[in-house]
C-alpha cells in the first residue's frame, strides 16, 4: 500500500491508535498532519515527516484553521481519520451528570462531524477523498456503564453511512472501524470493572493492539479501498461477527 504523495490528516494523534496510526500512514509514504489538544504530547514526535497542529475538535473554528493550515500548505487534503476520542465515565445512566453526556458527544460525535464538514471542502473540489472515522464495538452493541460512549459511537456509525452516500459518485470514500478494547491510555478512563467485562466479551482473549487497527485505517485509506463506501469494519477479536 504505497501513500506515497498522498496528504493526511490525523485527528487524536498525540499518543494511542492516533499515533500508531500517524506513524503507519507516514511510513507508507503519506504527509501527515497531526491534530490533537495535548500540545506537550505532539512535542513527544521525533517524526520529520509530521506537521503537528494544536487543536480541539470541538471547536469549530480550530477544526476550519486545521484544514485550512494543511490545504494553504500541500494544496490538497487525500485522507483524514477521525479519531480523536474520549472514553467518560463509567457509572449507569442514573449517576451521569449531564456534562458526562455532553463532553462525550461533543468530542467523539460532533468533532468528527466538524471535520468532515470541513474536509470536504478540499475532497469534493479535487474529487478525491478517504476518510476513516474510529468508532467503537460500544456503537454496535452497546456496553452497559458506558452510555454516551456507546451512544456517541453509533452515532459515528450513522454519520458515516449518511455521509458516505452524499459523495459516493464522487472517488470519495467514507468508512470507520470498530474495535474492541485496544491497549491504549484510553483505558485509564475506564473503572477495572468495566474493563474486565469488555475484555471478557472478546473471543481471543487479548486486546488488540494500535498498530493492528492502524493497518486496517491505512487499507480503507489507500487506494486500493476503491469499491466500499459507508461500511462498519470490525475489528474486534470476534466479538463482533456482523
Ligand atoms: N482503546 C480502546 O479500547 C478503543 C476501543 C474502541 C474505540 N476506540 C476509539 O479509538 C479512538 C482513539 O482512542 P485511543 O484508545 O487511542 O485513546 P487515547 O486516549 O490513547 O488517545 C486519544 C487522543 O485523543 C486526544 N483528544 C481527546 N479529546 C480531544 C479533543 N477534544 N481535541 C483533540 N484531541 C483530543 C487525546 O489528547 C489523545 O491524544 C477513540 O475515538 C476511541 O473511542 C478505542
Amino acid at each position: 500500500m504505497d501513500l506515497t504523495g498522498r496528504i493526511a490528516l490525523v485527528t487524536g494523534a498525540a499518543r494511542g491508535i492516533g499515533l500508531a496510526t500517524s506513524e503507519l500512514l507516514a511510513e507508507r509514504g503519506a504527509a501527515v498532519a497531526r491534530v490533537d489538544q495535548d500540545a506537550a504530547g505532539l512535542d513527544g514526535s521525533t517524526q520529520a515527516r509530521f506537521h503537528d497542529i494544536v487543536a480541539d475538535v470541538t471547536s469549530s473554528a480550530e477544526v476550519a484553521a486545521a484544514v485550512g493550515e494543511v490545504v494553504s500548505l500541500h494544496g490538497r487534503l487525500d485522507i483524514l481519520v477521525n479519531n480523536a476520542g474520549v472514553a467518560g465515565r463509567s457509572l449507569p445512566t442514573w449517576e451521569l451528570e449531564l456534562e458526562d453526556w455532553s463532553s462525550v458527544l461533543a468530542i467523539n460525535l460532533t468533532g468528527t462531524f466538524l471535520f468532515i464538514r470541513a474536509a470536504l471542502v478540499p475532497m469534493r473540489a479535487q474529487g478525491y477523498g478517504r476518510i476513516v472515522n474510529v468508532a467503537s464495538i460500544a456503537g454496535k452493541e452497546g456496553n452497559p456503564n458506558a452510555v454516551p460512549y456507546s451512544a456517541s459511537k453509533a452515532g459515528v456509525i450513522g454519520l458515516t453511512k449518511a455521509v458516505a452516500k452524499e459523495v459516493a459518485d464522487l472517488d470519495l470514500l467514507v468508512n470507520c472501524v470498530t474495535p474492541a478494547v485496544i491497549t491504549t491510555p484510553l483505558l485509564d478512563q475506564v473503572s477495572a470493572a468495566h474493563l474486565e467485562y469488555m475484555l471478557s466479551k472478546i473471543p481471543m482473549r487479548r486486546a488488540g493492539d494500535p498498530v493492528e487497527v492502524a493497518r486496517l485505517i491505512a487499507w480503507l485509506a489507500s487506494d486500493e479501498a476503491s469499491f466500499t463506501t459507508g461500511a462498519v469494519f470490525d475489528i474486534s477479536g470476534g466479538r463482533a461477527t456482523y
